[in-house]
């Protein structure tokens, strides 16, 4: 969403929803909660890291002397694994649904406590065998199937570090992953359905392998039964390496402090940063947000989190928090329109979902689809529901609210980041007020600010940046092999106030609740997915036939933003087929990343507007991406750029 239309909505958005007493009698989360994080925060989240199982409990709270390197409980030791298998075989739930699996062909899996805890036992046990030991790293790029939930679960059992890939990157984005955190493993698939149609996987792993040499195996699930090239030695199959282990294995008990994961995500410059999270604080937030923001209950509850294990919202809200809640949660592995465009609604009405957690895009989706499609299921079981990924729209968020929740269900619109590792801005079902298009307020234990350029926090209806002014148990430990990046992304930005920089504006209404504006740097959100403009750049001048190229994220009616490339080409080719050649930059960026940063449309221009220091004036070429008038051009180094731009554009090129 650009900001002025945020701005509009800001302004003319007068609906309040209050929780139905109903509702707020039956919640986890009480008002009190922010009485009791404003009194004692440490104290707070002491009580908070409680809800886990600790083999040593922990006596310290914060250490935060070394900021901005956080370290959270760390004299104390615990099993994020057992934390989230064993521990609910033990209380008597071994008999409990952890995963209802819906296949995207049609097939399923019911997969109880018990189960889970023989699988991931038994995938631990092979990674053992495989000479895996605690800090190693291992890549996951699957897709969304059990084993790779098994697969994330085996590697925090034994300490080592996962880095899970989501399957729709190239095998150009994998092999620079792999290569940032050396992982010494590689676990996947054959293929995936995409669609209703099998692709392959494994082809992207062993091109991405054959540059990679710390990677010694490859372990493949199979899951569309197609072709694959097999490399003896290296290539060993999940059914015949796992299936025969043993389902005993004994959980050892790792440092709060011990490295969990890392998880890619773009950032301003070029190549992904590896964020890190570690083990006790992680887990603590993910479980504490997961229950009161969710209002989990685990006896009764079914949960839904749309997300796919690639992402953060993956990890946290469909890994980690549910499962150390003991959740009993569908997973889908397909797309919502295959094979139809009631799926979603067909697996709520199957399994009875009563939580519901997805994204504004998709949300808009269903829009375009027709209201009459969710009319004809039962939705009746739905009792709460979330949104994540970007500002969701108030049309959107009434829309949800009216078709999907019945006028009844409360909204938590979610505000975190891959960075932040949990939720840190939202309301609380059955305390907060609602208003579709604000996510309200820090949740209790959490410090969010909107402040001006100076660092000075703004009043009611103000607006500026968004930062995080206190530590939080979930936050990021640093980015993989690189402390200077760490400090000059997070927290250079505001270092006399030590805040954190999250890279977005917000606002505050004049109630004083907090919407949140979109990225106020080069990173784009296109489907709630993070993508740099310099990421897409890079691709497109990697091409053989582009000199110069500036990318922009426009707004999108159904995306939020999307992808605009502004290219300047190498020489000039008179017989060139202009629109072969769009087709084969777009074509291009889809094999450099993956096709979700396939740009929507492609110019080819004579110039690039540039300041005189030669940057880039994104802000024209957004004008142009949107359709605008151009805005003020007085610092183009050749304001006549501009229009040799337009005219180009509009005599169709
Ligand atoms: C955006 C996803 C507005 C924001 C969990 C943030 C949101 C980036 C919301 C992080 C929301 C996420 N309202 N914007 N509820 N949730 N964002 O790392 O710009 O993939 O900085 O984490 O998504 O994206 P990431």
């Amino acid at each position: 969403m650009t900001e002025s239309s945020a701005l509009d909505n800001l302004l003319t958005e007068s609906r309040t929803f209050p929780p139905s007493g109903e509702f707020a009698a039956q919640a986890n989360a009480k008002a009190s909660l922010y009485e009791e994080a404003d009194a004692d925060r440490e104290a707070f989240w002491a009580a908070q890291a409680q809800r886990l199982h600790w083999h040593t409990a922990p006596t310290q709270v914060l250490d935060w002397s070394n900021a901005p390197f956080a370290q959270w409980f760390a004299d104390g030791k615990l099993n994020v694994a057992y934390n989230c298998v064993d521990r609910h075989v033990e209380s008597g739930h071994g008999e409990q649904v952890a995963i209802h699996w819906e296949g995207e062909p049609g097939d399923t899996r019911t997969i109880t406590y018990n189960d889970l805890k023989a699988e991931v036992s038994k995938a631990a046990n092979a990674l053992t065998g495989l000479g895996l030991a605690a800090g190693d790293r291992v890549a996951i790029y699957m897709p969304m199937v059990p084993e790779a939930i098994f697969s994330m679960l085996a590697c925090a059992r034994l300490g080592v570090v996962h880095s899970v890939v989501f399957g729709g990157f190239s095998a150009e984005a994998l092999r620079s992953r792999i290569e940032d955190a050396a992982a010494k493993l590689v676990i996947t698939t054959d293929g995936q359905y995409r669609r209703g149609n099998p692709v392959s996987l494994k082809a992207a792993v062993d091109e991405a392998v054959a540059k990679t040499p710390t990677v010694t195996n490859v372990l493949v699930v199979r899951r569309t039964g197609g072709e694959v090239d097999w490399t003896e030695g290296r290539d060993l199959w999940w059914h015949e390496l796992v299936d025969g282990q043993s389902a005993e294995h004994t959980p050892e008990a790792f440092d709060a402090e011990h490295p969990l994961f890392i998880l890619y995500t773009s950032g301003t410059t070029g190549n992904p940063k590896g964020i890190l999270h570690t083990s006790g604080g992680y887990l603590t937030q993910a479980s504490y947000t997961h229950h009161n923001v969710f209002d989990l209950k685990p006896d009764t509850d079914v949960y839904w989190c749309t997300a796919d294990i690639g992402w953060v919202t993956g990890h946290s809200y469909i890994v980690y928090g549910p499962l150390s809640n003991r959740v009993t949660q569908v997973v889908y592995e397909g797309t919502p329109n295959t094979p139809h465009e009631g799926r979603h609604w067909e697996i709520i009405q199957k399994y009875g979902v009563s939580i519901y957690y997805t994204a504004p895009t998709l949300i808009r989706t269903f829009m375009k689809w027709g209201a009459d499609i969710p009319a004809r299921y039962d939705l009746s079981s739905l009792r709460v529901l979330g949104s994540v990924g970007e500002p969701i729209n108030p049309e959107a968020w009434m829309w949800y609210r009216e078709h999907v929740g019945a006028n009844r269900a409360p909204i938590v619109d979610t505000w975190w980041q891959t960075e932040t590792g949990a939720i840190m801005i939202s309301p609380l079902p059955g305390v907060t007020a609602t208003k579709p298009g604000s996510a309200m307020g820090p949740l209790p234990g959490i410090g969010a600010k909107v402040v001006d350029d100076t660092g000075a926090e703004v009043g009611k209806g103000g607006g500026g940046y968004l930062v995080l002014d206190k530590p939080w148990p979930s936050m990021l430990r640093g980015i993989w092999g690189d402390e200077a990046r760490f400090r000059e992304t997070y927290w250079s930005r505001f270092t006399e106030q030590g805040y954190y920089f999250a890279g977005d504006g917000a606002k505050y209404d004049n109630d004083g609740a907090v919407w949140l504006l979109g990225r106020v740097d080069d990173v784009m959100n296109v489907s709630g997915h993070r993508i740099s403009t310099t990421e897409v750049e890079s691709a497109l001048v990697s091409h053989s036939r582009v000199a110069e190229a500036a990318v922009v994220g426009a707004t999108d009616p159904t995306t939020g933003q999307a992808i605009v490339a502004f290219v300047i080409l190498r020489g000039v080719q008179p017989d060139e087929d202009a629109t072969a050649l769009v087709k084969s930059l777009r074509d291009h960026v889809a094999t450099e990343i993956g096709p979700i940063a396939k740009p929507r449309q492609v110019m080819v221009v004579p110039e690039l507007p540039k300041t005189r220091s030669g940057k880039i004036m994104r802000r024209l070429l957004r004008d142009v991406a949107e359709n605008r008038q151009v805005g003020d051009v007085t610092t183009l180094a050749d304001s006549s750029v501009m229009d040799l731009i337009s005219s180009g554009l509009q005599s169709g090129k």
